[in-house]
């Protein structure tokens, strides 16, 4: 299938201030996202997702690597790659920092279309049929931003995004700073403007609950670099990966028959992305890690198809989650989900089906 979007090799560090040093963000990164595909970035805080998110959107510059959207290269300089970024919108996790307070609802959402459409009745027109969409009455268009809740901004925001008809949303921890039922609401919706519009998306959390639920694939994050990468299901039911593991030992999951696998627990210091270590980032934090992790970088591998994984000792995580019986974390995985989000998977079976 082709692609709608190429990240390949991809590099950014930022200056110390007052020093010759260099926090390095990106540490080489590729992916890929097919037309109307999720792709779920999660990690911990501070490993690099927003960045990534930023560079593809062209509002932080790349030092290396490449990103093409939908066959148009985004040269990550705001003075070129528009057409690239025509194509892309992004969402950030408080809406009402990219809304202007002074503008009513309506022309907050109006406003990516002026550039594009100068027929005021069309763009109207427009507004209005992506309000409705997202579930925005008449009245909340008058309304300022001040006066609505977080979770309809959020809607707003996403009408903002979605009302130039991008292919691909970056949704940057769109649902973190919202209540469970507006969490809810938003995944929901989220799901449901996806089957209609066939847009892909590249949802970013630290959320592994939400990331699983929404992602068809997921790549996990570590110190700017991905360190595994797979289908969700295969992902969360055999991890290869010690960091996606320890994530996912560190998940609540409440049911007191439930046993998880392979209990691994991530100690020690994370180094500091300016000073990042010559073997695996993980090293000092990972159960596992011997002579050979630290010695030189862990490149890519993929051992089974669709499922890449930065490690030397993959299958040895692989094998205690093949090895036990009763112990499948992703469904288990998903039933605490469904619970959290309180919505069914139809929905999402359904957007699945079309994409
Ligand atoms: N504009 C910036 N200037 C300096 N350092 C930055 C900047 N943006 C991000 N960083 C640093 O880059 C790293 C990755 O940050 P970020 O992409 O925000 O991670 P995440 O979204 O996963 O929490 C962090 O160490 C952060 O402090
Ligand atoms: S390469 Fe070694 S230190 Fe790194 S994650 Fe794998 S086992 Fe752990
Ligand atoms: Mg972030």
């Amino acid at each position: 299938m082709t692609e709608l979007l190429s990240v390949a090799n991809i590099k950014k560090s930022f200056a110390v201030a007052g020093t010759r040093k260099r926090v390095r963000a990106v540490n080489d990164v590729s992916f890929t996202i097919a037309p109307g595909e999720t792709l779920g970035l999660v990690g911990e805080s501070g490993s690099g997702k927003s960045t990534v998110g930023r560079c593809i959107m062209g509002l932080t510059e790349i030092d290396e690597g490449q990103i093409v959207i939908d066959g148009d290269l985004s040269t990550g300089r705001k003075d070129g790659g528009r057409q690239a970024r025509a194509k892309s919108q992004i969402v950030f996790q408080e809406p009402g920092e990219s809304l202007n307070p002074r503008l009513s609802i309506f022309r907050c959402i109006e406003e990516p279309l002026l550039p594009v459409n100068r027929d005021r009745q069309l763009r109207a027109a427009r507004v209005r049929a992506i309000a409705e969409e997202v579930g925005l009455s008449d009245e909340l268009l008058r309304a300022s931003p001040g006066d609505l809740s977080a979770g309809l901004l959020q809607r707003v925001a996403i009408a903002r995004a979605m009302v130039t008809n991008p292919k691909l949303l970056v949704l940057d921890e769109p649902t973190s700073a919202l209540d469970p039922s507006a969490r809810a609401e938003i995944i929901s919706l989220l799901n449901r403007l996806q089957a209609e519009h066939k847009t892909a998306y590249l949802f970013i959390s630290h959320d592994l609950n939400t990331i699983r639920f929404i992602s068809d694939r997921v790549a996990v994050m570590y110190l700017g670099q991905i360190v595994e990468q797979g289908d969700a299901a295969n992902l969360f039911s055999t991890p290869r990966h010690p960091y996606t593991s320890g994530l996912l030992s560190a998940v609540l999951l409440p049911n007191p028959q439930f046993v998880q696998p392979a209990p691994i627990r991530l100690e020690g210091e994370i180094p500091s992305p300016i000073d990042l270590p010559q073997g695996c980032f993980l090293a000092s934090r990972c159960p596992l890690a011997d002579d050979g992790c630290r010695q030189k970088p862990v490149a890519m591998e993929m051992p089974e198809r669709r499922h890449e994984v930065r490690c030397i000792h993959h299958q040895k995580v692989a094998d205690m989650y093949l090895n036990e019986a009763n112990s499948d974390v992703y469904a288990e995985f998903q039933n605490v989900s469904e619970q959290i989000l309180s919505v069914g998977l139809p929905e999402r079976a359904s957007a699945r089906q079309t994409v």
